[in-house]
């Protein structure tokens, strides 16, 4: 294992939440608590605030991305947003395949990978989430379906564009319930996903593959995950909506 030849991301989502000038109200916030980090810093916000918050976060180090993106250039998709219009509005990252995404909007395997190929074409960096239920999990599908999910997710992914690509390991069952894998269930699911990554491109370019945990992730358990070989980092909701709850997870994962 070489966590060392990986950068390590946290990454907010804030899911549906904040309007425009609570965005820049709370950016502005953070700004000064994580302008020392030693990973990267990515806060993932609704389309509408995506200007107010590019302009707050100017000339600091924290890069602000989506929480989707349409796998089409344009055309008749009441609702969706198009790779050039995000580019447009400075957008460097992109959240792809978020179980809220699949589990209420009808996100399959096939439109995760869709948008997945959309965003790395268009030179994002894409954030694809997987993760299993509980019942998944108690069935003892956990490892077959984060390989399998993965697998899907990268379908026609080459080598080269898996650079711009970040795994999210998020077990549905520790989103937003304050139930968080433990450090080593979020360090076993993450190395299922490089497992399978491995199984596709070799282990060399797997171990350069960033693989962020996520769900109940907050400041007083980051430490403890990111300790872990396999944890790159986090994906973090509730907890990314407070500046310093966020900062201490930066500055846990910047050690
Ligand atoms: P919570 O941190 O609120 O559990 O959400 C995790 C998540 O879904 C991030 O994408």
């Amino acid at each position: 294992m070489k966590k060392e030849v990986r950068r390590a991301v946290i990454a907010g989502n804030w899911k549906m939440n904040k309007t425009p000038s609570e965005a820049a109200a709370l950016i502005n916030e953070m700004k000064p608590l994580v302008a020392d980090a030693d990973c990267d810093v990515v806060l993932c916000v609704p389309f509408v605030d995506i200007p107010a918050a590019v302009e707050a976060a100017k000339g600091s180090n924290i890069k602000i991305g989506a929480e989707n993106i349409h796998f089409k250039e344009s055309g008749a998709y009441t609702g969706e947003i198009s790779a050039a219009m995000l580019k447009e509005i400075g957008v460097e990252y992109v959240v792809i395949g978020h179980s809220e995404r699949r589990q209420y909007f009808a996100e399959t395997d096939q439109t995760v990978n869709l948008r997945t190929l959309a965003a790395v074409n268009a030179g994002f960096k894409a954030i694809v989430c997987v993760g299993e239920t509980l019942e998944q999990r108690e069935l003892g599908y956990t490892e077959t379906l984060l390989k399998y999910q993965t697998k899907m997710a990268l379908t026609n992914v080459t080598a080269d564009q898996l650079k711009n690509i970040i795994i999210a390991y998020e077990p549905v069952w520790a989103i937003g319930t304050g139930v968080t894998a433990t450090a080593d269930q979020a360090d076993e699911g993450n190395g299922f996903c490089r497992a399978a990554i491995a199984e596709v491109y070799g282990n060399d370019v797997a171990e350069t593959v960033t693989v962020q945990y996520g769900g109940s992730m907050n400041a007083k358990n980051a430490d403890e995950l990111v300790s872990k070989v396999n944890v790159d980092g986090g994906l973090i909701g509730g907890a990314s909506l407070k500046a310093e709850d966020f900062s201490i997870i930066v500055k846990a994962t910047s050690k």
